[in-house]
């Protein structure tokens, strides 16, 4: 057994099976690179602020950059019985540049050393997020251009109520991934304060610059109270959260496409790339990935579940408990991030087909808030058109007829109020242009939204 940091005030070593218990390198290895740039971080400010001689600081630099290549080319021996990545790494580097390196955790502690990492891991991911956020968003008002005027279904209720466009639906998912854009940006800024040299949890009587650590490490600012700052994981709440609302948002239109790739429904054919066969039934192509992206988002929201517990029985300051906020946020991480990996790819080569859009949109007396509005608008008071329209409805229900196959004197018989520009009326591609309001359906508002998004992605740096 290894003489661990803290062993000294101990007469009994630990126990083997509780340190494999509370060990967490297998899980905060990940943590390796951000946890040698923070402290690198550390120790220009020590240096700085005279705590240690420039020269040392150099010698800690130049030993912390073994350190990080020794991780990346797998020559770290890495061992549990460090615990975890942190005293892991202080150990590689103490065997490197001899005593000297035990100088690196002056004024610091692993309670902020913890979530100063995490928070700048997390950050990181926050990124990565947006950029494939901002991809698929592309993607959608791109095609929503295409199809400004593909006449498409729109349901309530799953069952069929007016012609939309396919480029309205697309815009629609477009709202949602903003959201989650927007969502994430605020968890970022959220995260963005540095709390090392909150040390344990009063802070530390070395007189340190914590503002110079929050600069070279590109935080925002510094966070304002050291004992909350070492007890804080709102952020990885936060994120669990954004991740949630993204995996709910995919999940739905997942729920979407497999719908629509029904041959019922027929409506779009997803790539065979994305899709998979029975191994009994010859015929079969099964629309899998959005299957496993709707099947996935149970475990997400599981993390926030899992983090959301796991923090609200605990007392002010760093608690082990919280040691288990990195297994849950790293699998939700993991989970909606393969998801919004493919959903760009997914989207992009997904076909429409359009006959099948223009059928279904065109049946079901999709029209008929149409028909009514058009008796209001010659004076007939709402409540009444809808009552007259219901009645045509049932009578073309009985007669298995479309609103559309009715004669001029049928429709008349219904109401004086109808006359020949009726037919106009109730042609699907009259109702879809006359919908022009911002973020309505027609192919013109459909047409300004999709470039008013490809507008701001282009503001935002997005660049294809
Ligand atoms: N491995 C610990 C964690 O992830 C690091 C902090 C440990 N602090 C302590 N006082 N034992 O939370």
């Amino acid at each position: 057994m290894k003489n661990v940091t803290w062993s000294s005030r101990f007469t009994k070593q630990i126990d083997a099976e509780v340190l494999d218990f509370s060990q967490s390198l297998s899980i905060d290895i990940v943590l390796y690179d951000v946890d040698i740039r923070v402290t690198s971080a550390h120790v220009q400010m020590l240096s700085s602020c005279g705590h240690i001689k420039a020269s040392e600081a150099k010698a800690i630099i130049k030993g912390l950059n073994t350190v990080k290549k020794m991780a990346e080319n797998d020559k770290l021996p890495w061992s549990i019985e460090y615990e975890d990545v942190h005293m892991n790494i202080e150990n590689a580097l103490v065997g490197i540049i001899g005593d000297l390196g035990k100088k690196i955790h002056l004024g610091r502690s692993r309670n902020d050393l913890v979530t100063t990492d995490l928070r700048l891991y997390l950050r990181d991911f926050i990124d990565l997020y947006l950029l494939k956020l901002r991809e698929t968003q592309y993607v959608l008002a791109n095609m929503a251009k295409e199809h400004s005027d593909s006449l498409f279904p729109g349901f309530t209720h799953m069952q069929v109520a007016q012609p939309v466009t396919f480029g309205h639906h697309l815009l629609a998912w477009n709202e949602m991934l903003f959201r989650d854009e927007t969502r994430l940006l605020h968890t970022r800024e959220i995260m963005n304060m540095m709390p090392l040299g909150s040390a344990a949890l009063s802070g530390t009587s070395l007189k340190i610059d914590r503002k110079m650590v929050a600069k070279s490490l590109g935080f925002k600012s510094i966070t304002l109270n050291s004992m909350d700052a070492v007890s804080d994981r709102d952020y990885v709440c936060d994120f669990a959260y954004a991740n949630s609302m993204i995996m709910m948002h995919l999940s739905r239109i997942s729920e979407e496409l497999v719908l629509w790739m029904n041959p019922q429904f027929g409506l779009v054919d997803l790539d065979e790339g994305f899709c998979t066969g029975s191994s009994i039934m010859p015929q079969k192509k099964n629309p899998d990935v959005p299957e496993l992206i709707r099947g996935k988002t149970g475990s997400v929201y599981g993390s926030l579940m899992g983090l959301l517990t796991l923090m609200k029985g605990l007392p002010l300051t760093y608690n082990r408990d919280m040691q288990e906020d990195k297994t849950l946020i790293l699998e939700s991480i993991d989970t909606t991030m393969s998801c919004l990996s493919l959903l760009p790819r997914l989207i992009s080569t997904m076909k429409l087909n359009k006959n099948k859009g223009i059928e279904i949109a065109s049946g079901f007396f999709s029209t008929a808030t149409d028909l009514a509005e058009y008796l209001s608008k010659k004076g007939m008071p709402f409540r009444t058109s809808h009552h007259v329209v219901g009645d045509i409805v049932k009578f073309c229900e009985k007669k298995s007829l479309q609103l559309s196959d009715l004669t001029i004197d049928e429709l008349k018989g219904f109401s004086a109020l109808i006359s020949n520009d009726v037919y106009k009326a109730l042609d699907p591609m009259t109702c879809i242009k006359s919908r022009t309001g911002v973020g309505e359906t027609s192919p013109a508002s459909v047409t300004k939204q999709a470039n008013a998004v490809l507008a701001r992605l282009k503001k935002s740096g997005f660049k294809k």
